[in-house]
């Protein structure tokens, strides 16, 4: 069985071959018509056991533009409050001939853990503060988009890096494409294992974004946050958020990404979420054609 359980588990060719797919599918859900009835066999169930707007409604309409069929599965509205396990969760939603399962969860290693016990595709869609492989793959492929290519490019990756799974499936991605990859943060929120994955720390914002061609802004996690680690909103703000004066004052323009949820006025002023600098938008439009194309190169695998 085939998954794709984390961007640490697949190769620069699978990333190339993710990107050349979701290229093709990326013109299908431009034209008029934007279904194609590749998956009309496949049944896949959207497992939500930690809450998404983005990753949730891409996967869903990512799905349904390939003709599969489709069910949600939201945890707070399930028999998981009667204390139903996840192994008997799935494997009751699974014995309705269900293919695929694409999967958010609280606990990093969530989809590792059921790869062992089900026979089922799966796909992580977040698990914990472990990985985020596809939100790291449409980030690549809209650097890919705006600046021609990853290969080479400085991207700094700002904010919570210590709870973020959006930073370390970046940082496999960027690593495994040839950029040059930089965390920038409060020490408190920078892993001690960071830089063993090849990545330089840099505690100073401004010297960040001066050496970067691309500032990927993160929320900070307060739902995973041990109080006492964390400086106050405002200190964090001062030092580490990005407004429209430091940009101006760079000599050259970089482009600005964000994974959403925003923080408006913490990590990143509005002015600058709205900009043309910051391709925010593109992101979510460009999940949709990337989430296209990893579930038909799995589902491609079962039939
Ligand atoms: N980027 C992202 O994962 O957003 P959601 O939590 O809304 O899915």
């Amino acid at each position: 069985v085939n998954h794709l359980l984390g961007i640490k588990y697949i190769t620069a060719a699978d990333i190339d071959l993710i990107f050349k797919t979701a290229d093709h599918f990326k013109e299908v859900i431009n034209r008029p018509i934007k279904k194609v009835p590749s998956l009309r066999d496949i049944t896949i169930a959207n497992l939500f056991f930690e809450n998404s707007t983005r990753t949730k409604l891409s996967f869903e309409l990512a799905e349904k533009r390939l003709s599969a069929d489709v069910i949600n599965f939201s945890a707070a509205a399930s028999s998981v409050k009667k204390g139903e396990t996840l192994i008997d969760t799935v494997n009751n939603i699974l014995s309705m001939k269900v293919d695929m399962v694409v999967m958010r969860h609280p606990n990093p290693g969530a989809g590792v853990f059921l790869s062992k016990h089900i026979k089922a595709s799966i796909v992580n869609a977040g698990d914990g503060a472990h990985e985020h492989p596809t939100q790291a793959l449409l980030d690549s492929y809209s650097i890919r988009e705006r600046l021609g290519e990853v290969a080479g490019k400085n991207v700094v990756i700002v904010g919570d890096i210590l709870h973020s799974r959006v930073a370390l499936s970046n940082i496999y991605a960027l690593k495994l494409q040839g950029a040059n990859v930089k965390v920038c943060g409060p020490k408190t929120l920078i892993p001690k294992y960071i830089e063993s994955l090849g990545v330089e720390v840099e505690l100073d914002l401004r010297k960040a974004l001066e050496w970067c061609d691309v500032a990927n802004m993160l929320r900070v996690q307060n739902e995973r946050m041990d109080i006492s680690y964390f400086p106050s909103t405002r200190e964090y703000t001062q030092q580490y958020g990005v407004n429209k004066e430091i940009l101006e004052s760079l000599d050259k323009e970089i482009v600005i990404m964000h994974p959403g949820p925003i923080n408006r006025g913490v990590e990143i002023t509005s002015d600058v979420a709205d900009s043309g600098q910051a391709i925010i938008l593109d992101q979510v439009q460009n999940g949709v054609a990337v989430r296209m194309a990893v579930i038909y190169l799995l589902a491609s695998k079962i039939q």
